[in-house]
């Protein structure tokens, strides 16, 4: 009581009242945990009560390098004193160098800059559509791109246009045309739809992130390789989730030694602190765009290019991505020591981690399960009814993994009584 009377004399606002606030004035486009955050270190964060939390989401895998790394953050600070936006319209002296590291980094010839994942994804599907018709020969207008089963991309029109879940696409309509779904990780589904010399490419996530962390069968990513190249089909890998040493390496094809014809990234690129994505491809690709016919204020911006640098080599100087690996199988081991019924999968490579609960006796689910590991000081988010991923930012160690199982051990023992 005492401190509720502070709080209001000194007019600091207390969870219930920020949440209040966004309830009255935002609209309600999201259903967050009842949380509200105001301080992020590595990875932990802090509610405005002060109380701290393991963050076991990373903003959807946005924040593999931690919250506020100060590698980031100083790349951030020194940026945005000197230049921080001057459009495609002119040059500037960080976009050269960024573009020059990460395709070197990833062995590519040339990448585009944009903002967001979804526009990652749009700019890709817009390369793949123009390759098919000046490069491949597709009549006009016929180009057709197909898309796996369970996908997600974004929000945007094309995005919910591929999409199968009935709250992203329902009442969005009409929706754009020339795409079609194939079943994830069948791969006779796909052969099947590259019988039309009008396909132009195949977009898949090498693991599926908010499909529940769905892992395809191990060759599947070879196989898909394979026939893209026997079909003349440019193969889209989006790792906007995946990528950037989420699963235990630099980029998730990599587990396979398989490389796509272009690559997605977003999230984790800006580093946890800005918005920035990146489609990367060969010379022959990219080159079929030229001067005009593709844009984005921002995109390539001098900020967003030393943020995205510094993100870069953080993952390589502190070897994030060999981190995930080791962690990750150290997490799910004991993920699967968790003595309880209810969990029924233990699923996921690297830090991209996810159980299934059986459904509770109890009527509870999997966001009952985030509420009681909230009250225990670790914060992850459900997927779909009954699963619970768990994707902590890369930087974590082997204490802090044991430290987070025990949280979700009790948590999960707690309300299955
Ligand atoms: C695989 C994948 N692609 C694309 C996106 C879209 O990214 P953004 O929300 O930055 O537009 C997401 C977001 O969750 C994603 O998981």
């Amino acid at each position: 009581m005492r401190i509720l009377t502070y709080l209001r004399i000194m007019n600091i606002k207390n969870s219930a009242e920020f949440i209040a606030l966004e309830n009255q004035y935002g609209a309600h486009n999201y259903h967050p945990l009842p949380v509200v955050l105001h301080k992020g270190e590595g990875i932990f964060v802090w509610d405005v009560e002060d109380k701290k939390y393991f963050d076991f989401l990373s903003a959807y895998s946005a924040v593999n390098q931690g919250h506020c790394h100060p590698k980031i953050i100083e790349a951030l600070n020194v940026q945005s004193r000197k230049l921080t936006l001057t459009s495609r319209a002119f040059h500037n002296d960080q976009l050269g160098p960024f573009e020059q590291y990460i395709t070197d980094l990833l062995g590519y010839d040339r990448v585009l800059p944009m903002n967001t994942g979804v526009e990652g994804g749009e700019t890709a599907v817009k390369l793949a559509r123009k390759w098919g018709y000046t490069v491949k020969g597709i009549p006009s207008n016929q180009a057709k791109v197909i898309f796996a089963s369970g996908n997600f991309w974004g929000r945007t029109i094309a995005a919910i246009s591929t999409s199968q879940d009935e709250d992203s696409y329902a009442d969005f309509g009409p929706f754009v045309p020339g795409f079609e779904i194939v079943e994830y990780n069948n791969i006779q589904a796909l052969e099947q739809a590259f019988q039309d010399s009008n396909v132009a490419a195949f977009m898949v996530e090498p693991i599926q992130g908010e499909a529940g962390v769905i892992m395809p069968s191990d060759d599947y990513l070879k196989q898909v390789r394979a026939l893209c190249t026997k079909y003349n089909v440019l193969w889209i890998a989006d790792e906007v989730q995946t990528g950037l040493g989420r699963t235990g390496a630099m980029l998730c094809c990599d587990h396979a030694q398989v490389k796509p014809d272009i690559l997605i990234l977003g999230k984790a690129l800006g580093g946890g602190v800005f918005p920035v994505s990146a489609v990367l491809a060969s010379n022959e690709v990219m080159g079929v765009l030229h001067p005009g016919q593709h844009g984005s204020t921002f995109g390539g911006n001098p900020l967003a290019c030393a943020v995205a640098t510094a993100a870069l080599k953080v993952l390589v100087d502190e070897s994030l991505p060999q981190n995930a690996s080791e962690m990750g199988e150290l997490f799910r081991k004991g993920l699967k020591e968790i003595n309880s019924p209810i969990v029924k999968t233990v699923r996921g490579k690297g830090l991209l981690n996810a159980i299934d609960i059986e459904p509770f006796g109890n009527g509870k689910t999997a966001y009952d399960v985030c509420i009681a590991l909230k009250s225990n000081g670790l914060l992850a988010k459900q997927t779909h009814t009954h699963t619970i991923r768990f994707a902590p930012p890369l930087t974590i160690n082997a204490g802090q993994i044991e430290e987070a199982l025990q949280i979700i051990n009790f948590s999960i023992l707690e309300i299955a009584k």
